[in-house]
């Protein structure tokens, strides 16, 4: 049986991840924040600490999206985007590709946002920190290809979870699914279905991509 480590499996997209793994046979480790809080860079390597075995799957699913414009912006918001969005992932990835190199297989799937190529007013901290996702992603894929571990990112558009809520007003949400060809925000399990394909034995030779899924956002 195959091991993931999720991130973010509280609650939202990760809650989706978490339950379509389950329900197709993995082993899901997914820490709360209590177990492994992913701006604390000594908590990650606590809980990483206690699987000597290392995982075959690292779905790096948590994300946090504080709304700032320009003029707002401070090293101290940087920090903490970045700690939680792009270090925590780096760390973690460090860790499991160790093991992965071992078993000579492995699959990671990072989370990036449209906000990684597009962006609006207030988005510049999560845009830097969603854009070092994509970087990450290309860059480790290039290294850990020789040992089968294949590296992709998945970038969502609008999906319907708390996250969408807190930044948008039902207003917006409303102008924001006029405007997409597909009408309507994704739900959860359907961004689960991508990230379980790329993480699955089905995946054999992709590696390097941020796939945007999205409902036809990038193409309008
Ligand atoms: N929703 C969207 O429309 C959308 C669009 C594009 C990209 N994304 C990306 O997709 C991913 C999931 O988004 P979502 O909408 O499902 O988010 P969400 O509903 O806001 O959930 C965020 C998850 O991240 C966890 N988390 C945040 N900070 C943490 C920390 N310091 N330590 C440990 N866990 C932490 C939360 O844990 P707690 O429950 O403990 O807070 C929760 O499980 C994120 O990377 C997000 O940037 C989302």
């Amino acid at each position: 049986m195959k091991t993931v480590l999720l991130t973010g499996g509280s609650r939202g997209i990760g809650k989706a991840v978490k339950d379509l793994f389950l329900s197709r046979g993995f082993n899901v480790l997914a820490p709360s924040r209590e177990e492994m809080n992913l701006s604390d860079h000594s908590s990650i390597a606590r809980y990483t600490a206690s699987i000597p075995q290392g995982v075959e799957v690292l779905v790096n699913c948590a994300g946090i999206n504080e709304l700032a414009g320009l003029e707002e912006v401070t090293d101290e918001k940087i920090q903490k985007m970045i700690s939680v969005n792009l270090l925590a992932q780096v760390q973690l990835i460090q860790w499991a590709s160790k093991f992965m190199k071992k078993k000579s297989y492995g699959r990671i799937v990072n989370f990036s946002s449209i906000w990684s190529e597009f962006s609006k007013p207030r988005r510049v901290l999560y845009s830097v920190a969603k854009a070092a996702v994509n970087g990450l992603t290309t860059a480790a894929a290039v290294e850990l290809a020789p040992h089968n571990i294949l590296v992709n990112a998945v970038a969502p558009g609008f999906v319907n979870t708390e996250m969408t809520s807190a930044n948008n007003t039902p207003e917006q949400i409303r102008q924001i699914t006029d405007n997409l060809p597909m009408r309507r925000l994704a739900e959860p399990k359907e961004i689960a279905e991508l990230v379980y394909f790329l993480a699955s034995e089905q995946n054999s030779f992709m590696t390097g991509q941020t796939l945007f899924i999205d409902g036809g956002f990038s193409c309008i």
